[in-house]
């Protein structure tokens, strides 16, 4: 049997930090939403008991360095499975670039493999085994829109978005996410408003979702990669009625109220930018 998974990539419409925990990770509050720019994941019984990972991109580890080797091994051990399994990533989001390529794979692995070894795991199940691994996994277990908190472990759906048309763009540099919340000095910064956020939201203010959307880890990686503000000006001059970095950066994103917005946006950016995207938000279907 093979079972294929789609692995969204996500975007932050907010992120703020409140604190650092005694653990070290720091409490988070944000806004999280999935694109239609997405990895596949496909899985399927192998003759040997091992996991075998395949990719298209050859720069990426096929050992225990690999969230999605993680999962498979992290379910094996716990639910005693002998059988091997091989997978396959057809990676299309681009890499270490604030987009949770990585956490979706991850994600998308384990809802594959409840599937292909009949676990009957639930979503709140697959997101507790996918929290051992990586902050942004629980949330990539549900995807769509949610507010998130904790260390990325509290998930609560958000339902009312609209399928935004948005331009994403990485710059040529990556950015490790540890390092940005390594140098992250909380007094020294200005705090996005996410609870105002979440609520413009639910009530479909859309207006006020722009003007309430930010990222405390924007300002760490705009000192590093200073071509991160630029490409936001030139979105906001294009017509993108919000343009914020993803996540630890540094991909940038410029949110459009329609698709002819969208496009002179998308054709305005791609002549200086190599890797630009043109993407929907995701909505539920209920
Ligand atoms: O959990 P994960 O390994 O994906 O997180 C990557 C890094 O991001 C962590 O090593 C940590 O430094 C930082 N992080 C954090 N607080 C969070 C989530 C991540 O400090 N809530």
């Amino acid at each position: 049997m093979e079972i294929i998974e789609k692995a969204p990539a996500k975007i932050n419409l907010g992120i703020d930090a409140l604190y650092q925990r005694e653990d070290g990770y720091y409490e988070l509050e944000m806004v999280m939403a999935s694109v239609d720019l997405s990895d596949h994941i496909t899985v399927f019984d192998f003759s040997e008991p091992k996991i075998k990972l395949k990719t298209n991109l050859s720069f990426l580890p096929l050992d225990s360095k690999n969230l999605v080797y993680k999962a498979a091994k992290l379910l094996m051990k716990r639910f005693t499975i002998s059988t091997g399994v091989s997978i396959e990533i057809d990676k299309r989001i681009p890499v270490a670039a604030g987009l949770a390529g990585g956490s979706s794979d991850c994600a998308a692995t384990l809802r594959a493999l409840n599937k292909l070894w009949k676990l009957n795991l639930t979503l709140e199940e697959l997101a507790e085994i996918g929290a051992e691994i990586g902050s942004d996994v629980p949330y990539c277990i549900y995807g769509n829109t949610a507010f998130v908190s904790g260390r990325g472990e509290i998930v609560e759906k958000i339902t009312n978005i609209k399928p935004f048309w948005t331009v994403l763009v990485k710059p040529p540099k990556n950015m490790p996410t540890l390092s940005v919340f390594q140098a992250l000095k909380l007094d020294d910064i200005s705090h996005p408003d996410i609870h105002a956020l979440r609520k413009a939201i639910n009530e479909q203010n859309f207006k006020q979702m722009f003007k309430n959307m930010g990222n405390v880890l924007e300002s760490v990686t705009i000192e590093r990669i200073p071509e991160i503000q630029k490409i936001k000006n030139t979105m906001l001059s294009l017509g993108a009625k919000a343009a914020l970095m993803s996540g630890s950066g540094p991909t940038v994103f410029g949110i459009c109220e329609n698709q002819v917005q969208a496009k002179r946006v998308f054709n305005g950016i791609k002549g200086f930018n190599s890797e630009v995207y043109l993407v929907r938000l995701l909505t539920r279907k209920e």
